[in-house]
């Protein structure tokens, strides 16, 4: 299946998703805003160690692209440690309550946000080569058909010597996501991008399992660690770093135990990754 990365069913039914979820999550106990509020920030600890190693002396005067932003918790967190923000989200409802928070905590002037599919990110705002950082983190790439294309707009958006940092849950765990299939089977696709997606009817939500989502279809895409390696290097990125982490901040599936700040691992042995995060640098010379 080769997607329209513009437009279709694919992207419709996730827009609705999200932007109905938008509610859930606000009402839920997952998304706390309160540290917001105080000047502080909700980064989970791999994310915040990330940033810190790579911007040990702070955020101040860092301009930051955050695709997929959500209602804007980690875009604020950022700008809360002094970055520029800007962050783009497809579904209305988020970006309304992020430009709300902004407002409500005195950081519309360095956070700004733009309804908009990734794909069409060149489209909304068309400075190439304008951030020092492009910040993408957890269920992401999962909503995008095509990862190379997501790859060029990263690029494209870097300043020579700009970096990417990516962190999300490992595909090869992923697979097992939720109550699992059939058997015990995997649930999901290890999805190489425009293979078949997983087409999935799920009323419930991660942050409230109790949710009834009416617009409980979504099109996700479990793509591959190698796939995502080689569309980085593909679209001229350099790899710097590549970890993989034995936790991830939500119950991935119900046998995940919580380990503290918002972080869930293994019961015990320690049979797979649940997650992994990079960093990719674009050249230091103009492309
Ligand atoms: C799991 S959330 C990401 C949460 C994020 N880690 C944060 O900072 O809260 C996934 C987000 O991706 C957005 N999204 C999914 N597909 C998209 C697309 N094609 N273009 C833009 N945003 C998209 C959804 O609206 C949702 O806000």
């Amino acid at each position: 299946m080769t997607a329209d990365l513009r437009g279709g069913e694919w992207l419709d039914d996730n827009r609705a998703s999200w932007d109905e979820r938008v509610g859930v999550h606000l009402a839920s106990d997952f998304y706390d805003q309160a540290p917001l509020r105080e000047g502080g920030g909700v980064l989970d600890p791999i994310t915040r160690a990330g940033i810190e190693r790579l911007h040990p002396d702070g955020l101040e005067g860092v301009r930051v692209l955050h695709l997929q932003c959500h209602f804007g918790s980690d875009s604020l967190s950022l700008a809360n440690l002094g970055a520029t923000v800007v962050g783009i989200d497809f579904a209305p409802a988020a970006v309304a309550e992020a430009r709300r928070m902004a407002d409500e905590i005195g950081l519309s002037h360095r956070a700004r946000f733009i309804e908009a599919n990734v794909y069409d990110a060149r489209h909304m705002l068309p400075e190439p080569e304008s951030f020092d950082l492009v910040f993408v983190t957890w269920g992401t790439i999962i909503w995008l058909p095509d990862v190379a294309e997501w790859a060029r707009i990263v690029a494209w958006f870097l300043k020579p010597g700009g970096r990417l940092y990516f962190a999300d849950g490992h595909p090869s765990a992923l697979v097992f996501e939720g109550d699992g299939g059939p058997g015990r089977l995997p649930a999901f696709t290890y999805a190489y991008s425009n293979d078949r997606p997983d087409v999935v009817d799920d009323p419930g939500d991660y942050a409230d399992p109790e949710a009834q989502l009416v617009n409980a279809t979504t099109w996700e895409w479990t793509h591959p660690t190698d796939e995502v390696l080689r569309a980085l290097r593909d679209a001229g990125l350099d790899l710097e770093t590549y970890t993989e982490h034995y936790s991830v901040p939500w119950q991935i599936f119900p046998a995940a135990v919580p380990l503290g700040e918002g972080m869930f691992g293994w019961p015990d042995t320690r049979w797979l990754p649940l997650s992994f995060e990079l960093v990719a640098r674009a050249p230091s010379s103009s492309r």
